[in-house]
C-alpha cells in the first residue's frame, strides 16, 4: 500500500523531495472504484512516464449532474488502496471534501470548445467540474505530468486545452481504453449491467470499429453513422445520447476523414449509460 496523503502541504513535500533527487513526478487522477483499466492507466504512468506516481482518489460533486450516480457511485478506499499499491503508485492524495471545497469556494472553469457537444450537450456543467477539479489538484500535486485515460475522450481534450490556455506548467499525456476481450471498454459503471446487459453491450465497440474502418477506407460519415444507430437500437440499445466523429484534436464534427479522427458515443443499456470512442486514422 503506497503512503498515503489527505492534506496539500504533505504532498507538495514529497513531490519536492522527489523532484529534488531528479525524478519524474507523473499524477494519475481518479474516483476510486478502481478497475483495471486504472490499474493500467498507473503502470502505464510508472513505465513510460516517470519515476514516481500519484494516484489521486476524489469523487468529485461538482461534475455529477443533479440526476446523476454521485451518492451511488462506488466507493472502497481500502480496495483501492492495495489496487493502486499493486499497480506501483509511489503514494495516493485522498483529499476530503473539506480540502477540495472548503466553505466559502466560490471559483470555477468554463470554457468553449472542446466541451460543446457530445457528452457536454447531455450533461450541462461536467466538464467545467472537471476542468476546477483536475485544475486543483494538478495545482495541489505539482507533477510534471498528468495521465488520462482515452476512454474519456472529450475529457482528455477539455483538459488539454484548459491547462494549454491557463499556461499551466504541466504535461498532459493519454492512455489508449483498456478493454475486455470482446471489446468492452472498461469502466466503473459496467457493474451495473445485468447478464443479459453486459452480453450485447459488445456490441458498442464493434459498431464503432465497423466505422472506423470504413471511414478509413474513404466512407462518408453520415450514412454510416445512420447505419450504425439502426444497429445499435435494434440491438437493444436505447436512448443512443450521440454517436458522431469528430476530428481528433479539436473535436468538431467531421463528414470524410483527412485528419485523425475519432468516433464517439455514448448509448444507454438500460439503466446504465456508456461511452466509449476509437480512432479513426487517414486512409
Ligand atoms: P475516473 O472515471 O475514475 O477515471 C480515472 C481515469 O481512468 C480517467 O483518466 C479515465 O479516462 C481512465 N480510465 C477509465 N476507464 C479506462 C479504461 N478502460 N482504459 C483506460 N483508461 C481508463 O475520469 C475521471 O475519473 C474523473 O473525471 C477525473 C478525471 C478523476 C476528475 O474527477
Amino acid at each position: 500500500i503506497p503512503v498515503v496523503f489527505e492534506a496539500v502541504d504533505p504532498l507538495r513535500r514529497q513531490v519536492r523531495a522527489w523532484r529534488s533527487a531528479g525524478d519524474t513526478i507523473v499524477l494519475v487522477p481518479t474516483m476510486g472504484a478502481l478497475h483495471e483499466g486504472h490499474r493500467a492507466l498507473v503502470a502505464y504512468a510508472k513505465t513510460n512516464l516517470g519515476r514516481r506516481v500519484v494516484a489521486s482518489i476524489f469523487v468529485n460533486p461538482t461534475q455529477f449532474g443533479p440526476t446523476e450516480d454521485f451518492s451511488r457511485y462506488p466507493r472502497d478506499v481500502a480496495a483501492d488502496l492495495a489496487a493502486l499499491g499493486e499497480a506501483g503508485a509511489d503514494a495516493a492524495y485522498v483529499p476530503g471534501a473539506e480540502t477540495m471545497y472548503p466553505e466559502g469556494f466560490a471559483s470555477r472553469i468554463e470554457l468553449d470548445s472542446p466541451s460543446e457537444g457530445l457528452c457536454g450537450a447531455f450533461r450541462p456543467g461536467h466538464f467545467s467540474g472537471v476542468a476546477t477539479v483536475v485544475t486543483k489538484l494538478i495545482n495541489q500535486a505539482q507533477p510534471d505530468i498528468a495521465l488520462f485515460g482515452e476512454k474519456d475522450f472529450q475529457q482528455l481534450q477539455v483538459i488539454r486545452r484548459v491547462t494549454r490556455d491557463l499556461d499551466m506548467p504541466v504535461a498532459i499525456a493519454g492512455m489508449p481504453t483498456l478493454r475486455e476481450a470482446d471489446g468492452l471498454a472498461l469502466s466503473s459503471r459496467n457493474r451495473y449491467l445485468s447478464a443479459a446487459e453486459r452480453a450485447v453491450a459488445p456490441r458498442l465497440h464493434a459498431v464503432l470499429a465497423s466505422i472506423a474502418k470504413d471511414l478509413a477506407a474513404g466512407g462518408e460519415a453520415g450514412p454510416l453513422v445512420a447505419d450504425g444507430l439502426a444497429t445499435l437500437e435494434a440491438a437493444g440499445f436505447g436512448p443512443v445520447q450521440y454517436l458522431e466523429v469528430r476530428d481528433a484534436e479539436t473535436l468538431s464534427p467531421v463528414a470524410r476523414v483527412e485528419r485523425p479522427a475519432r468516433v464517439l458515443v455514448a448509448a444507454y443499456l438500460g439503466r446504465t449509460r456508456l461511452i466509449d470512442n476509437v480512432a479513426v486514422a487517414p486512409g
